[in-house]
């Protein structure tokens, strides 16, 4: 369940817990182990085998875990469950499997490229999950990670206190900067009379998007289309607009992650401030929104940036499990009141 929401304020595998209902948790245990880590591959059989292995030697590798993945069990254990065609939540489940000499191979030669070029196991897998749904994803698309398909379960369904919208009652959604259309789609099965809009200036971008799509059996009600934030949708109003744009700062882009440098520039890149784009997007969506509608927009570490740039506009802050103050909601009539 999300925190609590502020105005003006990852697919894990449990590692606690008994050990014979959740074997994972022994690999936790000996990712840390230097005896496993600095042997070469032992007899590697099972599920569990290869979960232990695969976590030691990224462990010990010093791999940055940036991408829905959080420590080196939970990132060994999608490469296996990838592997062996398991869904994320069946690894633990079936973690005494054997393993076939071919998944095997494809496990190995993945952890060895995933620390040899850092780059991210999604990328290698080809596949990611958010709240999860499967997602194809190449370089053309950034992983996706965004804490808006938390918000979109937590605050416009389920049983928080805190609810922004019926979702009954949103028939028009806009997702602007779409990426693989991970947003877009997660929109589509939140709001069930929606039709959505999903937008991005990348043709790269798209084109995952549109595979996506109709992977998830969608090209009935997901409109993509090629432009620079709104000028791909003139004169349309929405209930609601969400977006994850671009929103790193100079100084973020100068340090970025080697794991980050495999992802398209273009989706990082939020200018000297980071908020180049989320500013045209605030100042933007007033045009675009029906009168009781609202606009969600992820802005990572740009809270302060943003409350600066516009010091009277009523924001409220959204938290999700893993995020404080990086995602804000404000309805359409409250832009109106905006300034900066
Ligand atoms: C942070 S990614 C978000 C992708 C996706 N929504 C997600 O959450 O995974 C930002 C996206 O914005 C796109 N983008 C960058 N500049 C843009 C612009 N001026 N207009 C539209 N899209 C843009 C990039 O191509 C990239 O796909």
């Amino acid at each position: 369940m999300a925190k609590t929401a502020a105005r003006g304020g990852r697919s894990k595998v449990a590692i606690a817990g008994s050990n014979r209902k959740r074997p994972l948790a022994q690999v936790a245990a000996n990712a840390a182990n230097p005896v496993v880590a600095g042997t070469p591959a032992p007899e590697l059989e099972t599920i569990f085998d290869y979960v232990r292995h695969a976590a030691a030697r990224l462990k010990r590798a010093r791999v940055v875990f940036a991408h829905g993945t959080t420590d080196p069990v939970a990132e060994a254990a999608f490469l296996v469950g990838e592997a062996m065609r398991l869904h994320p939540d069946e690894v633990e489940p079936q973690a005494a499997r054997r393993v076939p000499k071919a998944a095997g191979k494809r496990i190995l030669d993945w952890i060895e490229q995933r620390i040899a070029t850092r780059k991210p196991a999604a990328y290698l897998a080809n596949r990611m999950y958010m709240r999860g749904l499967s997602f194809y994803v190449d370089e053309r698309v950034i992983v996706p990670r965004s804490f808006i398909g938390e918000i979109l379960d937590s605050h416009f369904g389920g049983d928080e206190v805190l609810r922004l919208r019926d979702p009954e009652t949103i028939t028009r959604v806009l997702d602007l900067c779409t990426g693989s259309g991970c947003l877009a789609i997660l929109a589509a099965r939140a709001f069930p009379n929606a039709t959505v809009d999903a937008t991005d200036l990348s043709a790269g971008a798209l084109a995952v998007a549109a595979r996506n799509v109709h992977e998830h059996g969608l090209d009935g009600r997901i409109q993509l289309a090629q432009g620079d934030l709104f000028a791909a949708v003139k004169n349309k109003r929405y209930d609601l607009i969400i977006s994850n744009p671009p929103y790193v700062d100079a100084k973020g882009m100068a340090g970025l992650p080697r794991e980050c440098l495999a992802e398209p520039r273009m989706a990082f890149d939020g200018g000297a401030e980071g908020i180049d784009l989320v500013r045209r997007i605030i100042d933007g969506a007033e045009s675009y929104l029906a009168p009781a509608g609202g606009l969600l927009c992820e802005v990572g570490r740009c809270k302060p940036a943003i409350e600066k740039a516009y010091p009277q506009a009523d924001l409220l802050w959204l938290d999700t499990e893993e995020s404080e103050g990086e995602v804000f909601w404000i309805e359409a009539v409250r832009l109106k009141r905006r300034d900066g």
